[in-house]
């Protein structure tokens, strides 16, 4: 009896529960969706950006203030030392342009830079220290923005990172893992060790990071704009700094850095339109070169496995062509027209056999680095203008070196270059004479800001993560084009294929037991990744209700407001 009695009660509450449960969700789901929105990488940058915003700001000027404030507090990410590309659409002309913010090789920088008398490739030259730094574009990307695409100053949307570079950002446990990761380089350069480390060990948790020649850095671009960075007295301590420690920039490579506006790669999937990002970087091309080989199949007819290994088939295919086409548009000619072709991708899936993996070429093992470096953002105002922008300082704290009194930490995008024809770089890619080093040379990369639309709606998104990028993006446009959520596309589990080595990587939960061991029987060799990877932020914007609805990647500590 007493037994039944507390039953009952215990179900009254339960109902009471699910009811409170509902009007929270209803409020949740209300306040998540607004008519603007920033997903970031991290909650100080996203409310600053929405602060921006609401001072009058447009997307444009969000995104100067989005990525000043990443450059701050992500130091391992981002910065005015790296570089990037930033996806724009302007609503007010439909204009579509992507800023190619990305680094340079020094002037001096030859093919053999990271190779010794043997023709070996010297370990580490291109990944530590000044010499593997290439001559930052992102400063010349935010005043370009600023100047052409925003309403405010470049003072006004640099005011917050500036303030908090002076102020201080608290170390997280995401800060101490990568700085313990990067510890040994970091204690090697006295500028960066002063900022970033204290008496030689990572900062506890909820250390305050100060950073005083950074504001400073950001105040002299504030005032001077382009100008402020690449020449004179920041100019001249970056170059003075660089060479003393053993690297090779001049006056010259900053004087003449441009930040160039490229047309974005097409592509369509399903009655999606996809807009991404162009050489030099190969995200774009090599998604579309994705999408284009799937859609030759009729996905709701394969089983699970085999959609798994039809996805892995065009992985290979599309990063092979990534090897050997893709470099720098300004130095190699692309045939882009043809990567981008339903027809080429026709021909490319003809050798793909549902009951079998196509090898790759033999090539020696190979070590994947797993950085959770590099950054992502995506902003849609209320007028309708997006950003997607990816940046990066290449490996966790780039370079790890500071030159002295500018407060700005090196990247280390140098690389990203092809050091030896074949041979593999950090994120285990090979290229070959496209890719090659040359002075004034872009590095290839794998960001890829990205626009999905079709008429109910339209997706800002991209993330970090090496090589990896692009196979994300895929995974997000395929949840996308079964009608998920942002949600969905930012947590989906992940696998990927590069062509080379010759692996299938994958998130633990990527793969059940069952497909794994089929997989196998197929012929491809798996490697389970020790830890998760990628940091997506993405929005939504419903095309009927105006409604902006979006997701951070449960990964990563990245926060998601719309308004
Ligand atoms: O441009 C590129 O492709 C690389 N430098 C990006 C590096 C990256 O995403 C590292 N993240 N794990």
């Amino acid at each position: 009896m007493n037994h039944l009695l507390f039953s009952r009660v215990k179900k009254q509450k339960y109902w009471l529960l699910i009811l409170l449960g509902w009007l929270f969700l209803i409020t949740e789901v209300q306040a998540a969706a607004g008519h603007a929105g920033i997903a970031a990488a991290h909650p100080l940058a996203t409310e600053a950006g929405i602060a921006v915003l609401n001072q009058g700001g447009n997307a444009f000027d969000a995104a100067v203030t989005v990525a000043a404030v990443l450059a701050v507090v992500e130091p391992y990410s981002s910065g005015m030392g790296g570089g990037g590309f930033w996806m724009l659409h302007r609503a007010k002309d439909g204009m579509e342009v992507m800023l190619d913010g990305r680094e340079r090789a020094p002037l001096g920088a030859h093919r053999d830079l990271y190779l010794d008398k043997q023709g070996e490739v010297i370990p580490g030259l291109s990944v530590n220290g000044p010499l593997s730094a290439g001559i930052p574009g992102q400063p010349a990307a935010l005043a370009h923005l600023a100047k052409m695409y925003g309403r405010l100053t470049l003072s006004q949307s640099l005011a917050p990172a500036i303030r908090i570079a002076r102020e201080g950002f608290p170390v997280d446990e995401h800060y101490q893992r990568m700085a313990r990761w990067r510890l040994e380089q970091l204690k090697r350069w006295p500028d960066g060790q002063r900022v970033f480390l204290v008496e030689g060990e990572v900062p506890a948790l909820g250390y305050l990071v100060k950073q005083l020649d950074l504001a400073d850095t950001l105040a002299a671009i504030a005032a001077r704009g382009h100008d402020g960075f690449y020449q004179g007295a920041v100019a001249e301590r970056l170059v003075q700094g660089v060479r003393q420690a053993g690297g090779i920039w001049t006056m010259e490579d900053l004087d003449s850095y441009q930040v160039m506006e490229r047309k974005p790669i097409r592509g369509e999937y399903r009655g999606m339109k996809i807009t991404s990002a162009a050489p030099p970087s190969s995200g774009g091309i090599v998604l579309v070169s994705m999408l284009n080989q799937l859609a030759q199949f009729e996905l709701e007819s394969l089983s699970a496995v085999q959609k798994k290994h039809l996805v892995i088939e065009v992985m290979r295919r599309a990063y092979r062509d990534r090897a050997e086409y893709l470099g720098d548009p300004d130095f190699v000619s692309i045939p882009v027209k043809r990567l981008i072709d339903p027809e080429y991708a026709a021909g490319l899936t003809r050798s793909i056999q549902l009951d079998s993996a196509t090898p790759s070429r033999q090539q020696p093992k190979t070590q994947i680095s797993e950085g959770q470096d590099t950054t992502h953002y995506s902003i849609i105002d209320a007028e309708g203008n997006r950003v997607s922008a990816t940046l990066s300082i290449n490996y966790p704290f780039g370079s790890c070196f500071v030159a002295p009194g500018t407060g700005v930490l090196l990247n280390d995008e140098m690389d990203d270059f092809s050091a030896r024809p074949g041979t593999p770089n950090v994120y285990g890619l090979v290229g070959g004479e496209a890719n090659a080093i040359k002075p004034g040379k872009r590095m290839l990369s794998s960001m890829t800001p990205t626009f999905v639309e079709n008429e109910a709606g339209i997706a800002v998104l991209g993330t970090p993560g090496g090589s990896r990028i692009i196979s994300m993006l895929l995974h997000a446009v395929l949840a996308l084009s079964e009608g998920e959520a942002p949600e969905e596309w930012v947590s989906r589990p992940r696998y990927h294929h590069q062509y080379l080595p010759d692996t299938v990587q994958h998130e633990a939960d990527a793969l059940t037991q069952e497909e794994q061991q089929q997989l196998i029987a197929l012929g491809h060799s798996l490697k389970r990744l020790e830890n998760s990877y990628g940091n997506m932020q993405a929005l939504k914007l419903d095309i009927k209700s105006g409604e902006v609805t979006g997701a951070s990647d449960p990964r990563g500590l990245g926060k998601t407001v719309v308004q």
